[in-house]
């Protein structure tokens, strides 16, 4: 974890900057909604991108789909969601709030180190009310029992709101994968082993607060589905645990030492094997990912429930399989919010006149992801205009640009230092005479002075790679 970074400071930044906004903000926001602005949008773009490449588009294997976030509701019966998809809550009696019974735990004195799931729900209870836990909110500790609440949001179809018109936000979006099977096999024609990607919304109920984004109750994922044989399932788990690292550290430019894998304790529904990959937030680790074996469970169920054959016949062998289904999970936002933590620096550059401390703070994100690749400057307004809005259309049909002549120079780079802008090209009077601009580099602050006809090419180099 960073030293001098606090969540504080990284939320100040990410609202003042134009990252991420408080959801609904002007009527007093929603607990744990958010809103990404111009800069935001654009990092969860780049990062659903290269992750989009590196699952899908890279491999021959692959295909990738986009499935509707509301299904029909015996799909999330048979996935064993609308059973089994709660957390255990206790409620304070004295201030009436509600609280998540791990969370209690672990973020308690009496709960040090220990993994609060596995001590399951009378365990967690019992560990609660004899070790007297105290509410977060007022301090006293007195609590109902635990009671098992669903993170499902539920809505109504049509003009009733009988149960039969019920209908549920999607929790993942996996299952889209999963009942689509036979279309997806026949439809792309791969042979076991081939995987099914697919990024978007899923929504949670949850009510603990969410440390920023963290936890928020709408979120993107980017799923990565495995259909295999049961004798391959536990070497492609390996793989795509190690896959996953190799996303964050070489295609996000995550610090390796900032990441950890965790092995579930308790296992969800559906896992016969799963682990998860962290992050080392402000407010320490926290799970961006997770490697799932899922076994056959997902595939088998809805086979079960729906009556519809989900087997595999295998060309070579004429073998009749339900596959094993590895997972390879992600959450968007979660990655925005470590990449932002992980690329946050302030340097000292030495002092001002007055014998301040000159700080930069910059973001050195990896600039193929970055939100803005360029940014154009002209020196003056007066006589530069026309030539720096040529480089800006030059540039902006190739990458995400952005145009900014107000203020000094010096404050201008500052401004793009702290959004993380991989570069700044500077349009001066001498660009009029021989067609050359100056390019500064975000991270070593160097400037050169190169032909326009060449900027295309440089930040391909550096943006690409
Ligand atoms: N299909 C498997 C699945 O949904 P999960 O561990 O529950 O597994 C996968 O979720 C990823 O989705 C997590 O690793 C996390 O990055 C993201 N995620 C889950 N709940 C979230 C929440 N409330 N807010 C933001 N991201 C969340």
């Amino acid at each position: 974890m960073k030293k001098n970074l606090t969540m504080e400071k990284l939320t100040a930044l990410c609202k003042n900057r134009g990252f991420i906004y408080s959801g609904s903000d002007i009527y007093g926001g929603l607990a744990n909604t958010w809103d990404y602005g111009p800069l935001g949008a654009e990092l969860k773009n780049n990062i659903k991108r290269e992750w989009w490449k590196f699952f899908v588009q890279e491999d021959k294997n692959s295909v990738g789909m986009d499935g509707g976030i509301l299904m029909n509701p015996n799909v999330w019966v048979a996935s064993g969601h609308v059973a089994g998809f709660a957390d255990p809550l206790m409620d304070c009696k004295e201030c009436k709030t509600r609280h998540r019974a791990d969370h209690l735990i672990e973020r308690s004195k009496q709960g040090k180190g220990i993994n609060a799931e596995a001590l399951g729900e009378k365990g967690m209870e019992q560990f609660v009310l004899e070790k007297g836990v105290t509410c977060p909110n007022c301090g006293k500790a007195n609590w109902t029992g635990i009671r098992q609440f669903s993170l499902m949001f539920k809505t109504n179809r049509g003009v009733t709101e009988d149960s039969s018109a019920v209908v549920y936000l999607r929790p993942e979006t996996a299952q889209s994968q999963f009942v689509n099977f036979q279309n997806l096999q026949r439809t792309s024609r791969l042979k076991i082993p081939f995987g099914v990607g697919q990024i978007g919304k899923a929504f949670r109920n949850e009510i603990t607060p969410g440390n920023f984004t963290f936890r928020t109750i709408e979120f993107d994922q980017m799923e990565y589905q495995l259909f295999t044989t049961e004798k391959e399932s536990l070497n492609d788990y390996k793989n795509f645990k190690k896959k996953a690292m190799q996303f964050y550290t070489e295609r996000l430019g995550l610090n390796k030492k900032e990441l950890q894998f965790k092995d579930h304790a308790v296992l969800c529904h559906y896992a016969k094997a799963a682990v998860d990959a962290e992050y080392n937030f402000p407010f320490g680790f926290g799970e961006i990912g997770g490697t799932h074996h899922r076994g056959r469970f997902d595939l088998g169920n809805h086979q079960e429930h729906s009556g519809k054959s989900m087997e595999y016949v295998c060309p070579i062998t004429n073998d009749k399989y339900i596959p094993t289904v590895i997972e390879s999970s992600h959450g968007a936002d979660r990655l925005v919010l470590a990449v932002l933590a992980d690329a946050y620096n302030e340097e000292e550059l030495g002092k001002d006149e007055k014998g301040n401390v000159d700080t930069r703070v910059v973001l050195k994100i990896k600039p193929s992801i970055a939100p803005y690749k360029v940014a154009v400057l002209p020196l003056q307004k007066k006589g530069l205009t026309e030539k720096s809005d040529e480089v800006f259309a030059m540039l902006s049909k190739h990458f995400m640009t952005t145009y900014d002549d107000t203020a000094s120079i010096g404050k201008r780079y500052r401004r793009q230092d702290e959004i993380g802008t991989p570069f700044c090209v500077t349009v001066d009077y001498e660009t009029l005479e021989d067609n050359c601009v100056t390019i500064r580099d975000r991270d070593t602050m160097k400037q050169e002075r190169i032909k326009i006809s060449d900027l295309v090419k440089k930040l391909c180099d550096v943006c690409n790679s």
